[in-house]
């Protein structure tokens, strides 16, 4: 039925594209392959928008270049999308504690050091907009917020309180959507605070929001009657989880490769995107594999979070290679 004389629509989500370049230091070129056949098929749908749950790029808190790029990748859809950052955007969750940068001894890479910037979320907004933002369309609230900033104190923060403090007076919707990065939480809202200084609890610490402002965040999501919360970043998709009434959305990732795939039996490392389908009954989330789920081909360059200096562009295998910007993350 033709959806103009149903009523029913659609929209789209999608997350972790990280799209890098040829010209860096380090490629991945399946990754942007994966992406590419997710893209295409998202461009064959008649969805009303598609919503981009954050790391567009592969180094996009170092080369700018990547932001204009994935921007003109996305204009290229037929439809407005709506984007957060990721921490491979803008950096990661901060870890300094009273002037002292905190850090697991062992860890073999750096991000407990590449702690988001001001300027690194302006920078994004140039090209992307807001990093928090709510809508509404037709009958549905769309939320989408950096979590992460939680705990910086920068004025992102205070937008992020106050826009979340501020949803339950805003004009109401059928349903609400909500976006983020980072996972809420690992299994429970009340699993502990995980310490990055220890070797066993990094990952968890890495990968999810820490109180006080997990439950600060949940508290807020419940008040604005959130009834769907879509979150990346492990690039894992495992099950719906339904946790007072919201539901939980840990997504595949849309060209990354899964992490801590080992840890739940369930784990889904397929790419690909969710496609929404809204009708009378309410709204219906469908994972949708990607068409290329090629395997890693032509990788060069290190994993991890090297800083800059440990870079070695002359590697790039497309010329002129890029810079890193005067005030990348390092
Ligand atoms: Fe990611
Ligand atoms: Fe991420």
């Amino acid at each position: 039925m033709p959806q103009e004389t149903s009523g029913n629509w659609s929209f789209l989500h999608v997350n972790d594209s990280h799209m890098g370049s040829p010209r860096s230091y380090r490629f991945r070129p399946a990754v942007n392959k994966r992406w590419a056949a997710i893209k295409h098929q998202m461009s064959q749908t008649n969805a009303d928008l598609l919503l981009h749950g954050g790391d567009l790029t592969r180094d996009g808190d170092t080369h700018e270049f990547e932001y204009r790029q994935a921007a003109e990748d996305l204009e290229t859809l037929p439809f407005p999308v709506f984007v957060i950052p990721g921490n491979m955007d803008v950096g990661n969750k901060h870890t300094t504690v009273n002037g002292t940068k905190l850090r697991w001894k062992g860890l073999e890479w750096n991000d407990p050091d590449w702690n988001m910037t001001e300027r690194r979320l302006d920078l994004f907004s140039s090209y992307f907009g807001p990093i928090h933002w709510t809508f509404m369309h037709r009958d549905v609230r769309f939320t989408g917020f950096y979590a992460a900033v939680a705990g910086t104190g920068f004025p992102h923060e205070e937008r992020l309180w106050s826009l979340l403090e501020r949803l339950p007076e805003l004009p109401p919707a059928k349903h609400h959507v909500a976006v983020m990065h980072y996972w809420p939480f690992m299994e429970s809202l009340d699993e502990p605070d995980w310490d990055l200084t220890n070797g066993d609890e990094y990952d968890n610490w890495y990968f999810s929001i820490n109180p006080p402002h997990r439950q600060r965040l949940w508290e807020l999501l419940k008040a604005a009657k959130v009834e769907i919360l879509f979150c990346g970043h492990v690039h894992t998709g495992r099950p719906v989880q339904i946790v007072d009434g919201i539901r939980i959305y840990r997504t595949q990732p849309a060209g990354n490769t899964g992490q801590l795939v080992e840890r739940w039996p369930d784990a889904d490392t397929r790419f690909g995107f969710q496609r929404c389908d809204v009708t009378a009954e309410g709204i219906e989330v469908t994972f949708v594999p990607g068409n290329d789920q090629c395997d890693e081909f032509g990788t060069f360059g290190p994993l991890g979070h090297p800083t800059v200096n440990e870079r070695d562009y002359s590697v790039a295998q497309e010329l002129p290679p890029l810079q890193p910007d005067a005030d990348a993350l390092s």
